[in-house]
């Protein structure tokens, strides 16, 4: 006897639909799986059987084989317990087959028959809903995933036993109610602007860099501040759209990393991974490759402190991500990409022993070693970050100065304003700000005024900058102008964007 039913996986964020087919014939007793299952697949096979005797439902003892399709797809996982186990149930009899028509079935078996949480729920119920499917079933342990997503129904059976009650009319489930979540919720946990003194210079970069999506990286000795301002740069983002937080939700749960409470991401991701990140946590990766570090912080702000401590290999497979917002990871079946735009922070120290330009402590560091530390940083990395500059150490009356500095939310509202203004310029583009613009946009975009051409000029020649550091001034003095209001770019903005880009010595 056969049965046909329906699964899915994950691919790169997105779900995949599975056939599941069962076949039942005579034989000897056994079970095998086909379509290249990895080795969750084939465990699989002990918890279905287990599952279903431990439910009180029929395991036949003949022959059962169980075919994935289509066959070139990897599958990941857990979760084709259940479309296996009612495939099994309908080909024996036990379910009829248009009891299990038309819906598809995700989650992970335990031995006793309850259905457990399996990760990438949310894209599955994403395809599911855009391929016309009318339900749904999923672990009770993703709900909150259930509940975001309407315009189809989603069933949470608690075990195999309830799912086959339902699915035989005998006691019924209630589909999800669906929730409403609107905007995302501003800041990142409950740090604010208001609690760093001083530090107005490094504040007003921040601030550029929220507004025009620039990278930034600071440069300062220990204890001057560089973590407590990166920590904050989330709390001046504008709060995610509605497409935003279901986008990096999805993420999330393919990175298996919602649970508990936290089952939507409604703040901006930031991710503060360690100096000894591989390259492949960095980016992302794997057999069936999952996301990394930077899509992780899709959205939001991946911060990098202690920059030169990471691996060659880290910084330089940062390179691509960073230009184009996305990172493709090549496979021997197919290449995927993952959605990778950011704000990159980064920190470092000026030296080995971070003295080096105090005004107390002097650099015990020798010629060489300074050298070493810095050529660390390869330069196209450097070249790819707008917004340089340096972190002082606190001077004793800032420190002491008891007046709260400006809060979040009012920063905030200015990024908020200068991202509007490029939400309409590049309107239907599919770059967001300023810092994504292309050669041409700049070119349209970032007309400058003759006083502000005559000042970059002078600069460029005296400083013998790049043409890639020469547009990437450009950008910033567009949203330094941005945040002013002005149409036009002034030699003002352009003194303030050569000086965020070349106040730290190299
Ligand atoms: N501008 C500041 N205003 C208030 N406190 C500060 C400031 N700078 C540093 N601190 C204090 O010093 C601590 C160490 O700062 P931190 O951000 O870890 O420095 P760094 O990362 O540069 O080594 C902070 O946790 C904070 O308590
Ligand atoms: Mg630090
Ligand atoms: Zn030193």
């Amino acid at each position: 006897m056969y049965a046909k039913t329906f699964g899915e996986t994950v691919c790169g964020i997105n779900g995949e639909e599975i056939i599941v087919e069962v076949d039942i014939s005579n034989g000897l007793p056994g079970f095998d799986i086909v379509g290249l299952p990895d080795t969750a697949v084939k465990e699989s096979r002990e918890r279905v059987r287990a599952s279903l005797k431990n439910s009180g439902l029929m395991f036949p003892m003949t022959r059962i084989t169980v075919n994935l399709a289509p066959a070139d797809l990897r599958k990941d996982g857990s979760s084709l317990d259940l479309p296996i186990a009612v495939g099994i149930l309908t080909a024996a009899g036990s379910l009829l087959q248009e009891e299990a028509e038309g819906k598809i079935f995700v989650g992970e078996l335990a031995l006793d028959g309850s259905i457990r949480q399996v990760a990438g729920v949310l894209p599955m119920i994403l395809y599911a809903r855009e391929h016309g499917w009318r339900e749904i079933y999923i672990p009770q342990g993703n709900a909150a995933e259930g509940e975001l997503v309407d315009g189809i129904d989603v069933y949470t059976p608690a075990s195999l036993s309830e799912l086959v009650s339902h699915l035989k009319k005998r006691e019924r489930l209630t589909p999800l109610p669906k929730i409403q979540f609107g905007t995302g919720t501003a800041g990142c946990g409950d740090v604010d602007f208001a609690e760093v003194r001083g530090q107005q210079v490094v504040k007003r970069a921040l601030e550029i860099a929220a507004a025009g999506g620039h990278n930034v990286l600071m440069v300062g000795a220990p204890g001057s501040g560089k973590t407590m301002l990166a920590r904050r740069l989330p709390t001046i983002l504008p709060p995610m759209t509605e497409d935003e937080i279901l986008e990096i939700t999805k993420i999330y749960s393919i990175a298996g990393l919602l649970n508990g409470k936290k089952q939507l991401v409604l703040e901006r991701p930031f991710r503060s991974p360690h100096h000894t990140v591989s390259a492949s946590a960095l980016i992302g990766g794997g057999s069936v490759p999952k996301p990394g570090e930077v899509t992780l912080s899709h959205n939001g702000v991946l911060f990098l402190d202690e920059l030169p401590e990471f691996s060659r290999q880290a910084l330089e497979v940062l390179r691509q991500p960073l230009e184009d917002g996305v990172v493709t990871i090549s496979r021997v079946q197919a290449s995927l990409s993952f959605p990778a735009r950011l704000i990159l922070i980064t920190a470092q120290n000026p030296c080995p022993c971070g003295f080096l330009g105090d005004k107390v402590h002097s650099c015990t560091c020798r010629p060489h070693e300074i050298e070493r530390y810095r050529r660390k940083i390869s330069g196209p990395l450097l070249d790819r970050i707008d917004i340089q500059v340096t972190v002082p150490r606190l001077e004793y009356d800032d420190l002491k100065d008891k007046t709260e500095g400006e809060s979040s939310a009012v920063i905030r509202s200015r990024v908020v304003k200068a991202r509007g203004v490029q939400r309409k310029r590049f309107e239907g583009s599919g770059v967001h700000c300023n810092a994504q613009m292309n050669k041409k946009q700049l070119n349209k975009y970032c007309k400058l005024e003759p006083q502000a051409e005559a000042m970059l000029g002078k600069y460029f020649a005296a400083l013998g900058l790049s043409a890639r550091t020469h547009d990437r001034i450009v950008k910033v003095a567009r949203t330094i102008a941005d945040l002013e209001g002005s149409a036009a770019i002034k030699a003002a903005h352009i003194a303030e964007a050569i000086q965020l880009r070349t106040s730290v010595q190299r």
